[in-house]
């Protein structure tokens, strides 16, 4: 950690992508009462999570990293939730199933509210307004009232993430994410569909392996890591009043960590090497995650994880690449090459939404299946050929039967967008979608590892 590092030193650097509040006095009195609430994750689970992490650098375990775009307060609902959890447990299990790897699971879940945007206002039928920045900010309504910024959205923000991690807490450990019932995570709309029938077909193995295991008197009873799970969350560290706000002191070590979440990132838009967003996660000891798109320089992104993990400790520090899937192979191999000539220790995560989405002609934005998987298996690919290791995804999805993205096995159209098109930001894959994106994603990782054994078995 720098030296003159404190929570709010980050106030002295230049910052981007943030709100100017009009009323000073009442963004004090939301960061007073912030300061004041309990935190919403502990120290200890960051640094577990960390460990978890490390995993993923040495290739032993693979990062599934997924949720909203944005959350809403409009969409906050139990059932969201439990949806996007069983998704995310049913893509970790395909994961899992194809690598024989563990599979570390993050949420952009509790907290994953405030937005980058591209410009600063928006233009309808010749009205311009303040661009919506997510509901910790303002409203999405397009009204000059909406999109004032407004504190207390904070307060509500902290609120609902506080009662959603609450629910994934107990989803997790309290018997929900159960192996032996894995049969029931499926979701009612993709039961019917192929994704269904090849997830049904895993859970059969499954249930047979369990019930061997058993035979041989290893059961959830003895081993709780059949019936529970860590799961962890993430968002953008964007808003840093309220990142601040959460950062705490950890009494056992004296470090500082934000504990807003487990897991925080800079994007693609705030990560300038002076700015304020790497130097309030330059400080804390979370695990943090930084996106690097085609603009990444690799010995601007050299400087930048000398801030951020000047240790190298491994599970600290997450590159989350997202180029589009015809620029992956143009820029990540410098990017990659670079990283290890240094030996940094760092996870190599893709995101492949961000860079591709395009605009249909039905006006709708959205992002086709067929990029989205392109730019996984370039990603893959540029690892293979370098020899380093494609450690993890970063998706956009939920667990609804939402028609965002086009294609799929289902072949969504660009006709059918309008369907249930219910974003708050950009287009998500839905539940049949994310569990396809697995199921292929797992084919790789299974042919990797098949590959990696041929020749060890060759050299030996
Ligand atoms: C995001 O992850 O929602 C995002 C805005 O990504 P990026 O910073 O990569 O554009
Ligand atoms: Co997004």
């Amino acid at each position: 950690m720098a030296v003159n590092w404190t929570p709010k030193s980050w106030r002295e650097k230049e910052i981007r992508q943030v709100p100017v509040y009009p009323d000073q006095k009442a963004l004090e009195a939301v960061e007073d009462s912030l300061r004041a609430y309990p935190p919403l994750v502990f120290a200890g689970e960051a640094r577990r999570l960390k460990k978890e992490l490390a995993k993923v650098v040495d290739g032993n375990a693979f990062l599934l990293q997924g949720g909203d775009c944005a959350e809403s307060f409009a969409e906050f609902k139990a059932d969201n939730i439990r949806d996007t959890f069983k998704v995310m447990l049913q893509m970790a299990v395909a994961l899992t199933f194809g690598a024989s790897q563990p599979v570390v699971k993050v949420g952009r879940m509790a907290g994953q509210f405030a937005k980058p945007r591209s410009a600063d206002t928006e233009t309808v039928d010749g009205v311009e307004l303040p661009s919506y920045r997510g509901d910790i900010i303002n409203g999405i309504d397009f009204t000059s009232e909406a999109r004032i910024p407004d504190p207390k959205r904070m307060v509500a923000a902290y609120n609902q993430a506080s009662a959603t991690l609450n629910l994934l807490r107990a989803f997790a450990q309290g018997g929900f994410a159960d192996l032996n019932k894995i049969h029931r995570w499926n979701l009612d709309f993709i039961k019917d569909s192929p994704q269904g029938a090849e997830y049904e077909a895993m859970s059969a193995r499954i249930d047979e392996a369990l019930n061997f295991m058993k035979a041989c008197g290893i059961t959830s009873e003895n081993v709780p890591q059949l019936k529970e799970t860590n799961f962890y969350t993430s968002h953008e560290a964007l808003l840093l009043w309220y990142e601040e706000a959460l950062t705490r002191q950890d009494s056992l070590t004296g470090e500082w960590y934000d504990c807003s979440a487990h897991m925080l990132w800079i994007g693609d838009r705030t990560r300038q090497l002076d700015g304020a967003h790497i130097e309030f996660l330059s400080g804390v000891q979370n695990a943090v995650g930084m996106k690097c798109g085609p603009t990444t320089d690799p010995d601007e992104l050299i400087r930048i994880i000398d801030r951020l993990n000047p240790q190298n400790e491994a599970g600290r520090l997450t590159l989350i690449a997202r180029m589009g899937h015809d620029k992956v192979e143009d820029y990540l191999p410098a990017l990659v090459r670079r990283v290890k000539q240094e030996g940094r220790n760092v996870v190599w995560s893709c995101d492949p939404m961000h860079g591709n989405t395009i605009k249909a002609e039905t006006g709708y934005k959205t992002r086709p299946f067929e990029r989205v998987l392109g730019e996984v298996t370039n990603f893959f690919a540029v690892h293979r050929a370098e020899g380093t290791q494609a450690g993890g995804v970063h998706f956009e999805m939920t667990g609804r039967d939402v028609t965002e993205c086009t294609g799929g096995a289902r072949a969504i159209t660009d006709h059918d967008l309008s369907l249930r098109y219910h974003t708050h930001c950009d287009p998500r894959l839905n539940g049949e979608q994310s569990l396809e994106l697995a199921f292929l994603i797992a084919e790789s990782l299974k042919k990797a590892r098949d590959d990696h054994q041929v020749s060890l078995a060759k050299a030996s």
